[in-house]
């Protein structure tokens, strides 16, 4: 008998990477150098302070990039060890599923859903949660994998086998984003989507694999066709 192929996007793969998410150079490394890229979408918090929900949070990345900006960090994710890493880095984390957030309506000034979308079977219940918790006016910052054979190139073909690439086995390609349903969908739902692409610099890159850099700037570029940053305002 042949022995059976791991399931790709098996939850249990964050318990067994549990110890990746801070490490410089482990397997999660460029998640890290895409919450830093968060930042350039992030709006100013409203006066006295507002509140971000970071859905899907995993180890809690994005919590370094938030420190002194004026925003309480909430987060959620289903991973028991992911949860417990985010709340030692300061955010308020909660195990929760992303289609059924555990919030009331219009809570949250900006909802951060990074990294999410191609994982879960149904990207358009995220996506309904998300912007049903955020406030008229707040901020949806999505990123990412487009539906393209040169998604499934560059993040499981190729990036499964670089250094800080995609972990082996984490993405389903058969789950990657319909950029042209996301727009549409999030439309429906009262926010207007402005794609735009986002791809390591390849400076950085060398630098980083010849050991001179722990870090990899993620610029943003006009193909939205492999990883993507989807940024809109809900309708007042
Ligand atoms: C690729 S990681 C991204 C983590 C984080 N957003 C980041 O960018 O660093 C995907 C995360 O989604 C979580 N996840 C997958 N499906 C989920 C679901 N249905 N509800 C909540 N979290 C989920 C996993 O546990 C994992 O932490």
């Amino acid at each position: 008998m042949l022995p059976s192929m791991p399931t790709r996007n098996d939850p249990r793969q964050y318990e067994e990477l549990a110890g990746e998410w801070w490490s410089d150079r482990g397997r999660l490394g460029m998640l890290r150098w895409i919450a830093e890229a968060r930042r350039r979408w992030l709006p100013p918090p409203p006066a006295g302070g507002g509140r971000l929900l970071d859905v899907a949070c995993g180890g809690g990345l994005l919590a370094p990039f938030l420190a002194g900006t004026g925003y309480q960090h909430v987060g959620i994710d289903r991973s028991p060890s992911a949860i417990s890493l985010a709340a030692q880095h300061g955010v308020r984390a909660a195990r929760a599923d992303a289609g059924r957030l555990p919030f009331r309506d219009a809570l949250f000034d900006v909802v951060v859903a990074g990294e999410i979308l191609e994982h879960v079977p149904d990207f358009r219940a995220v996506l309904a949660e998300s912007c049903r918790v955020l406030r008229p006016g707040g901020t949806l910052i999505i990123d990412t994998l487009a539906d393209t054979w040169w998604a499934r190139f560059t993040a499981v073909t190729v990036g499964e086998r670089l250094p800080a690439g995609p972990p082996p086995g984490i993405h389903d390609p058969g789950l990657f984003v319909d950029r042209s349903a996301l727009v549409e969908q999030a439309g429906r739902l009262g926010v207007s989507l402005t794609l735009s692409g986002l791809r390591p610099s390849a400076r950085d890159y060398l630098r980083f694999l010849c050991r001179r850099g722990e870090s990899v700037r993620m610029l943003p570029s006009r193909f939205t066709g492999g990883l993507l940053v989807a940024v809109g305002t809900k309708a007042a």
